[in-house]
């Protein structure tokens, strides 16, 4: 399994603190069946000034140790970019860090309100030759309250990522209801940990893609939790 939206980089953003706690996530990770994950640190969001230099060298760091200590885990570097109306500027002027250094992007939306710039910051994010992955869509208020927005972003190419906790219930059984609907309605395209801490939102794929296999079914789910992110993470295309 292929984990691709993770905070497991330390002392930048609400993730891992120290470098012990990201080594300690990539261990639970790999001891849930994970093989591949990507560090996605937030970038131009309101709440952590991050810069893409300091993101590389604390990936150079993690992947230093998780080498030494012989963790069986690849770590790619990404990011999860909160959509300013400047984001795609930001991305050319290497101010916020593409998945894999691809043409594919994690990107995040205010939760409680879509706004007004996300169609046309979505169409120059596209004419700029990226692919968008839409960031949790479970927690937004826009799709908890149903109407055209789901639509709108199966229309516009926007592929969703869901969160594991949430689909497993640790959200709540409201969230996990949303993340099933989604899941039945065939618009989720990879399931991912978000993981913050060991033990917070912790690293681990294994109890969603068994849910997700009550749901879709073996093949379906195995796509989301491996096919999928590697296709994303590896060409910037789905599977
Ligand atoms: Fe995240």
């Amino acid at each position: 399994m292929l984990d691709l939206h993770s905070h497991i980089l330390f002392d930048i953003d609400d993730g891992a603190r120290r470098i012990e706690d990201s080594l300690e996530m990539c261990r639970v990770a790999v001891r849930d069946g994970v093989q591949a994950m990507v560090a996605t640190p937030h970038f131009l969001s309101p709440l952590f000034d991050v810069s893409p230099d300091t993101a590389r060298a604390r990936f150079e760091a993690l992947v230093a140790r998780v080498r030494d200590e012989e963790i069986p885990l690849e770590v790619f570097l990404g990011g999860e970019i909160y959509c300013i109306p400047e984001i795609a500027a930001r991305l050319r002027d290497g101010q916020a860090l593409a998945l894999n250094g691809g043409r594919a992007i994690l990107v995040e939306l205010p939760y409680e309100i879509v706004p007004a710039h996300f169609p046309q910051a979505l169409f120059e994010l596209q004419s700029a030759g990226y692919r968008v992955l839409l960031a949790h869509p479970e927690r937004y208020a826009e799709v908890r309250e149903g109407g055209r927005f789901l639509d709108d972003l199966r229309d516009r190419g926007v592929m969703l990522q869901i969160t594991a906790s949430a689909l497993t219930g640790e959200f709540g059984p409201q969230e996990k209801k949303l993340c099933r609907r989604l899941l039945e309605e065939g618009r989720v395209h990879v399931i991912a940990s978000d993981s913050h801490s060991p033990t917070r939102r912790a690293p681990g794929l294994s109890d969603a893609y068994r849910e997700a296999v009550r749901i879709v079914g073996p093949s379906d789910a195995e796509r989301l939790v491996e096919a999928n992110p590697r296709g994303i993470v590896e060409r910037g295309a789905l599977a």
